[in-house]
């Protein structure tokens, strides 16, 4: 993908007698990946485990694959310097379609601020890529602050912060966007599950 060179020779694909088609069917609903992307505090990760738990109480198979998670582990050795954020990016987009494979309705929340990043990994995903833009404000995330880092940043503690010193590029197609900064977590995640009933991919309907 992209810049990424492929490294291994001699590898064969071995196809899975379980395919992604029998596992959808079993899980009674299409598999995909809601792509939550926006600023740091934009509420990413809260209203991704806030849909995962709506729809895992409608029965769907789901997993949150989060950025500060992934950063612990299988992202452990990357930064935040735009290489580093683009294969980071890269990986998840990767992993996620892995998920996909196995039937999951797969849910990332990751800041992914560059363009052409998210552009790949909808390429990678095809249609089972849904951008979902938590269009939060930078004041307002600046404001709530959760974890401190926007002070630090604007005391020169952190270099490249997204939003302070290094550029945020909002979605300009997103087939969702939420008002995460104005209206309540109930509201954004209504809005989520709508758009999911409205194009056919809960209740058993299939790609
Ligand atoms: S991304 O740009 O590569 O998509 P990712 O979502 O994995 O970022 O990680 C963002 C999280 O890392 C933020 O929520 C924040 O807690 C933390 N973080 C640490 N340093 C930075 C930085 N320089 N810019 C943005 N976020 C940072």
């Amino acid at each position: 993908m992209g810049k990424h060179e492929k490294k291994s020779s001699n590898v064969v694909w071995h196809q899975s007698h379980v395919t992604r088609d029998m596992r959808e069917t079993q899980a009674g609903h299409r598999a995909g990946v809601l792509w939550f992307t926006g600023l740091s505090g934009a509420g990413k990760s809260t209203l991704a485990h806030a849909v995962e738990q709506r729809l895992h109480a409608m029965g769907v198979r789901t997993y949150v694959i989060d950025g500060d998670n992934v950063r612990h582990g299988l992202c452990s050795d990357l930064g935040f310097s735009d290489a580093d954020r683009v294969e980071n990016i890269r990986r998840v987009a990767e992993v996620a379609g892995l998920f996909v494979q196995a039937g999951v309705l797969t849910l990332t929340a990751f800041i992914s601020p560059f363009r052409g990043d998210r552009a790949q990994a909808r390429e990678l995903l095809g249609n089972d890529f849904i951008e979902v833009y938590c269009n939060t404000p930078l004041e307002i995330c600046e404001g709530r602050d959760v974890k401190g880092l926007y002070a630090k940043a604007r005391a020169g503690e952190i270099p490249a912060f997204t939003g302070i010193s290094s550029p945020y590029e909002a979605p300009e197609h997103a087939e969702i966007v939420v008002p995460t900064g104005s209206e309540p977590i109930e509201a954004s995640v209504d809005r989520v599950i709508a758009w999911l009933e409205t194009h056919q991919w809960l209740r058993g309907e299939k790609k």
